[in-house]
């Protein structure tokens, strides 16, 4: 286990009764001007909306509406416009990862005075945020304990994520009910997004991380039994409650702690998301069995057939064959979500694999990933299997 430093600041409000919370967050941080960021209106549909407006009758709301899946900066750029204007105390964000991220962003730009893309090219950074809190509809993303923000730049669709201390928000509203409007598919990608948070960080070459490995392997199987109860139970509360928890968890950096996450099946798909504008969870699965099966040869086979064993119930004996069910199974698993898991069940054909892979390794020293360090080469290569 490697040294760490944890620390997650996130309030987190869980269940039905979870939205009571808002007045009483609102009051302790004396905010009385609040800018409300929202998605294309399934909040409206879903009568989250009224909930979230009754709770903030004493205070004047702004709203910002019309965050689209996979988040683009010109929107945030209009909310950090209406906070300087309007004096905001509070971004309050209601929906999934795009709108929480879309928030995020908003409460960072609203203090800092140079372009807000500065800030995720890592031109500059910025000290200080204004509060932000946020009322969960799509586990998913993880955002709401998160210290991520992902926003994609429109002019040429880079999308870039985001990390710092200042991304936790003050509180996190949850309550499972939001999300029995979910459609399956939307569902199913969360799940996957989900997974893949802790696969992410599961898939590591440092050693004697036990703990946080048998939490996520339980964290895991978890999600994996009840996604298939929501799917055909879409208000089964205590099966949406199960995976909403575990997304949270999944994303708030303590399955981080002391051990090397890999994070390039995620900067893969982020090149996906942005050029094609799949939605996030479609991606990963198309991406990270070819991952699996890129690094399974590369000395990776001993850790793939750990989870394979303890995740999935895979029983062959040696490494290699393990982990190749392993793969066999996830896929499956997320197929029987309804999900595709190669490009071509998207219409993605392989004509833009070479700019994919440039752009997905030209932000940190021209490589990503850790566990197997992946070059431009590898990148198309991986690409190539998805396909
Ligand atoms: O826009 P509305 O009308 O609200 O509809 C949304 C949207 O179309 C709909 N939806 C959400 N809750 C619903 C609902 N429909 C019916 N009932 C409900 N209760 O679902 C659609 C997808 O929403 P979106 O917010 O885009 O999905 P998700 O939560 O998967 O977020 C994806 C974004 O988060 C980023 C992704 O890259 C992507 O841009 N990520 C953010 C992370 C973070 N900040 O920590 C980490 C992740 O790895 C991820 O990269
Ligand atoms: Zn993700």
């Amino acid at each position: 286990m490697i040294d760490f430093t944890f620390q997650n600041p996130t309030r987190i409000h869980f269940g039905r009764g979870a939205m009571n919370h808002l007045e009483s967050e609102c009051r302790a941080l004396g905010a009385t001007r609040v800018l409300l960021v929202y998605g294309g209106g399934s909040i409206k549909r879903t009568g989250v909306y009224d909930q979230v407006m009754e709770r903030l009758s004493g205070a004047q709301v702004w709203e910002l509406g019309g965050v689209q899946p996979n988040p683009r900066l010109s929107l945030a750029q209009r909310g950090v416009a209406l906070c300087r204007e309007h004096d905001v105390e509070l971004v309050l964000a209601v929906g999934g990862g795009s709108a929480i991220d879309t928030g995020k962003a908003i409460a960072n730009g609203a203090c800092y005075d140079g372009p807000l893309w500065d800030l995720f090219d890592g031109a500059a950074t910025n000290t200080r945020t204004l509060p932000l809190g946020t009322v969960v509809t799509l586990p998913a993303a993880g955002s709401e304990m998160s210290n991520s923000c992902v926003l994609t730049r429109d002019e040429d669709l880079c999308k870039r994520g985001r990390n710092t201390p200042l991304n936790f928000p003050v509180f996190s509203i949850l309550n499972p009910e939001f999300t029995f409007t979910l459609p399956p598919f939307q569902t199913a990608c969360g799940v996957v997004d989900i997974m893949a948070h802790m696969m992410e960080r599961y898939f590591t070459r440092v050693s004697h991380v036990e703990l946080t490995d048998r939490l996520m392997e339980a964290a895991l199987v978890t999600v994996m039994r009840n996604a298939p109860l929501v799917m055909q139970t879409p208000d089964d509360y205590d099966a949406r409650a199960e995976i909403m928890w575990a997304g949270c968890l999944a994303h708030n950096t303590l399955y981080q702690t002391g051990r090397v996450g890999d994070w390039a099946s995620h900067k893969l798909e982020h090149e996906l998301s942005a050029l094609y504008d799949i939605a996030h969870g479609a991606g990963l699965a198309v991406v990270f069995p070819a991952w699996m099966r890129y690094v399974l040869p590369r000395g990776g086979a001993p850790k793939l057939a750990q989870f394979a064993r303890r995740v999935l119930g895979v029983t062959q004996e040696d490494d290699e064959s393990a982990a190749r069910e392993g793969v066999e199974r996830l896929e499956a698993f997320w197929q029987s979500l309804g999900l595709g898991t190669r490009l071509k069940d998207y219409g993605i054909d392989g004509r833009n694999v070479e700019r994919m892979a440039k752009r997905c390794t030209a932000m940190v020293g021209g490589t990503a990933g850790a566990f197997v360090v992946l070059d431009e080469a590898a990148c198309r290569e991986i690409y190539r299997l998805a396909l």
